[in-house]
């Protein structure tokens, strides 16, 4: 600790003075021993191996205000860690450490391009140990989430974050020298890689249950032919076990074949309408394909998902998925999405999720509820722009709150939309002002969706609107992006996890096509893809899909677009447990913001 206020004290300009007096390791936060300078034993709760060949791997723990985190590399040199905008260098907040005669050091750094990090002006890593052991190096060090240096060092939220890692076999050159640009670094070549993390993912991914009546059992594929397109949803019907009394699902965790680890991109479990006997057919069939069975449109309301990236998911302590009783489904269809850019063939597959499950029923039933914009062709994103948010409203709450009788707790988030998604908010806006998010991701990542732990959990009340944004980036499209199952296709939607449990399963906002042709000055359309144009006259012989892909497009127009559609009226659509309703209605405005008392950041 003492060697880190002074390495502060050094580096803040006009104490600088001080370092002649002081030895070097200890203006470079040296730390000699291992043992005597921690104070904690470790107890890590978070784990991450960073590169494929598990040559970087990454423990941490946080807390409300500090993160500290310990890396293991497979190096006698330096090792860099970062946190980038993007998943490049610059822009990035990154670590250099190393390990040199027994001596621990870390320097605090700033990438301003693809070349060596200059120092910090504020060293704001706290180095707490650090000991080499022949093959690796191992550095443990703590920072704070909200850094005080806004300039150079970056926020650490529960967004996805971009961490970025690199190491080389050698220590810094000349590694005592205080410059600029602090002691040397020799270029890392290719020991160099990014992975998308959520660092404060507040459910210990690998948690183990305490459980000694824990049961298990699998939902898989059963050998499925992968057929040889980009995108196929498998679905398949299968019956749960028969219960004496009522049990609670505790745990889901995925069974992904080894070496399908990117075709299998998500796998959502769908209940099936109660006394409901679906068809069962060997091997699955491709969902909402013509042929598909018909009953299977009544597995529909959702019971978990799982999606690339994630690692399963654990049920608060007081929380369970209610199995075995009247109310609980005999029958699920699973989902399985196959994602085969490179269209390969031949490739047969047993993915699916492990169930874990038990007669020790807790305190409440959990519910789940998809809430977004309906994913059909009406929902329209433009070409080539920077930034494009669509906005959807879940306005079927009221009915079953006040059946309930009291409010909902929600605990759990997934926010997912495809490749062109940026972001994904959930806003409560309580009295039109906005309370909290129920779930929230500024730095989306289409390759790692996890069901995130709301933790405080968010009361929901009757009277309160949930607003679903989703933010999509098109520059790198030419053509419009539709609403649609596909990973080129896009979805706007959060799927929730709350208690105690109400009937209703889905909350949409369906786009209504029309509304937005006017912006292009069509005013009559069929309503059905690609919307061929009935008035004005000039243009039946043309689509509204072709007038959206002839428009000259700018960031500027996407923006006006943006401002039209929210404007406009759109559809509300609920799935209670099957009837369908839509409803043309008015949008809410956006909530007003209350003032942020936070601007000066405590503790700096
Ligand atoms: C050295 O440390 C690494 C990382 O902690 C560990 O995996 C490895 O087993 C250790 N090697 C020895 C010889 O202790
Ligand atoms: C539309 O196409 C038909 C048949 O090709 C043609 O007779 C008609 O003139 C076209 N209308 C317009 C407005 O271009």
């Amino acid at each position: 600790m003492r060697e880190v206020c002074t390495l502060l004290l050094l580096l803040c300009g006009s104490t600088c003075l001080l370092a002649s007096a002081i030895p070097k390791e200890e203006i470079l936060g040296a730390v000699r021993d291992f043992q005597h300078s921690s104070h904690d034993a470790g107890d890590f709760t978070h784990q991450a191996s960073l590169d494929v060949l598990g040559r970087f791997n990454l423990l941490w723990k946080f807390d409300s205000e500090t993160i500290t985190f310990e890396a293991h590399v497979q190096t006698t040199g330096y090792i860099g860690l970062g946190l980038s905008p993007n998943g490049g260098m610059e822009g990035s907040d990154v670590i250099i450490g190393w390990v040199k005669d027994g001596q621990a050091f870390i320097t605090d750094r700033f990438a301003e391009g693809y070349f060596e990090p200059r120092l910090d002006a504020h060293q704001d890593v706290e180095l707490l140990s650090g000991y080499e052991n022949g093959t690796h190096t191992v550095l443990r060090f703590r920072r704070r989430l909200r850094p005080c240096d806004t300039a150079e060092d970056r926020e650490i939220t529960e967004d996805t974050q971009r961490v970025i890692w690199s190491f080389n076999d050698h220590d810094p050159v000349d590694h005592g020298h205080v410059g600029q640009n602090g002691p040397h670094v020799l270029y890392h070549g290719r020991n160099r890689g990014t992975k998308s993390i959520i660092l404060l993912q507040k459910n210990p991914p690998s948690l183990d249950i305490q459980d000694s009546n824990i049961l298990t059992m699998e939902l898989t594929s059963q050998n499925v032919l992968v057929p040889a397109k980009e995108t196929t949803y498998w679905c398949n019907t299968l019956r749960l076990p028969t219960l004496d009394r009522k049990h609670h699902l505790v745990k889901i965790e995925p069974i992904i074949q080894p070496g399908h680890e990117s075709l299998v991109h998500h796998v959502v479990v769908y209940q099936c309408k109660l006394g409901q006997v679906p068809p069962m057919l060997d091997g699955g069939h491709e969902c909402y394909h013509p042929n598909m069975p018909e009953e299977w449109n009544l597995c529909k309301s959702i019971m978990t998902a799982w999606a690339i990236g994630g690692q399963g998911f654990t049920y608060p302590d007081h929380v369970g998925f209610s199995l075995g009783t009247d109310d609980d489904p005999d029958y699920v269809m699973m989902e399985m999405h196959y994602d085969n850019p490179k269209r390969i063939s031949g490739e047969r597959d047993s993915s699916g999720l492990r169930f874990y499950y038990t007669p020790n029923v807790r305190q409440y039933d959990a519910g789940v509820l998809d809430i977004g914009v309906n994913s059909a062709t009406t929902h329209v994103i433009p070409p080539g722009a920077e930034s494009f948010d669509t906005t959807s409203f879940c306005f079927g709450l009221d009915p079953y709150l006040q059946e309930l009788g009291q409010p909902i707790k929600v605990f759990a988030s997934m926010p997912h939309s495809h490749l062109a998604g940026t972001a994904v908010r959930t806003k409560l806006v309580r009295n039109g002002v906005l309370q909290s998010y129920v779930g929230r991701d500024e730095t989306y990542d289409f390759d790692l969706q996890e069901i995130r732990l709301l933790d405080p959990e968010v009361v929901v009340k009757e009277g309160d609107l949930l607003i679903t944004e989703c933010t999509y980036k098109t520059t790198d499209r030419t053509q419009v992006t539709l609403g649609g199952l596909g990973s080129r296709e896009e979805m706007c939607i959060n799927f929730i996890q709350y208690y105690p449990r109400i009937k209703l399963s889905r909350c949409y906002t369906a786009l209504d096509i029309n509304q937005q042709a006017t912006f292009f000055g069509i005013y009559y359309a069929h309503w059905e893809y690609p919307f061929p144009i009935y008035y004005p006259a000039n243009l039946v012989n043309q689509t509204v899909i072709d007038v959206i892909n002839q428009h000259p497009w700018t960031n500027e127009e996407a923006e006006r677009f943006e401002q039209h559609v929210r404007n406009g009226q759109v559809y509300s659509y609920n799935i209670p447990d099957e009837a369908n309703d839509y409803q043309l209605i008015d949008q809410p405005a956006d909530p007003t913001v209350p003032d942020d008392n936070s601007v000066s950041i405590p503790g700096c």
